[in-house]
């Protein structure tokens, strides 16, 4: 791995390496595997991946669990460059026909959390059973919206961050490690 990574007119520094990651996701992986146990090949849930950001996360977060579930994708985007527009764009609808079913959302990062409020309220009009929000990070000091975050693999500063598919202006979601703004 190496120390720093430049991406157009920025240069970013390692910040958590791959291993550190891959124990926080074995360890929200053991939670969501006991917590979702009682799901069966009729009534699997469904994980919902927020592309693009969340892929990585959502390849590595498949690959531990061990009840039914049905892969899905949407994408909303709220960002541009390194900070929060702080307005929504449904770029990929929710997937249809997802009433009365169980749902949980994987996303990268909660910043200001406008896109998982509006991603809630998008599902609460569908008539999900439930659901729940299972993030790889969390910037605690920004997140002041009253939606339950779940399931929170890490929680860091709130520092802009790249790489383990987070990007900035689409560069830099290419890496096993996570880097941070120098
Ligand atoms: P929020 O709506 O402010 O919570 O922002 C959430 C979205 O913004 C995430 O899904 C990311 O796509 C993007 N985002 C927030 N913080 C970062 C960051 O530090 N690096 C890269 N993308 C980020
Ligand atoms: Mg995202």
């Amino acid at each position: 791995m190496s120390e720093y990574l430049k991406l157009h007119d920025k240069t970013f520094k390692l910040f958590i390496p791959n291993a550190e990651i891959e124990k926080a996701i074995d360890a929200i992986a053991a939670r969501l595997n006991h917590d979702y146990r009682d799901c069966t090949d009729q009534d699997p849930a469904i994980l919902i991946c927020t592309l693009n950001g969340a892929v990585i996360f959502a390849a590595e977060l498949l690959k531990r669990l061990t009840f039914p579930l049905e892969l899905k994708a949407c994408k909303l985007s709220s960002y541009e460059g390194t900070s929060s527009t702080g307005v929504v764009r449904t770029e990929v609808p929710l997937p249809a026909h997802i009433e009365g079913r169980r749902v949980i959302i994987v996303e990268d990062i909660v910043d200001t959390g406008t896109t998982i409020v509006n991603m809630m309220q998008q599902l609460k009009e569908h008539k999900v059973k439930d659901a729940r929000v299972c993030t790889l990070l969390l910037k605690k000091e920004v997140y002041r919206k009253d939606v339950k975050l779940d399931y929170v693999a890490m929680e860091i500063p709130n520092r802009f961050i790249v790489g383990f598919g987070l990007d900035y202006d689409e560069l830099g979601r290419n890496t096993s490690d996570i880097y941070v703004l120098d």
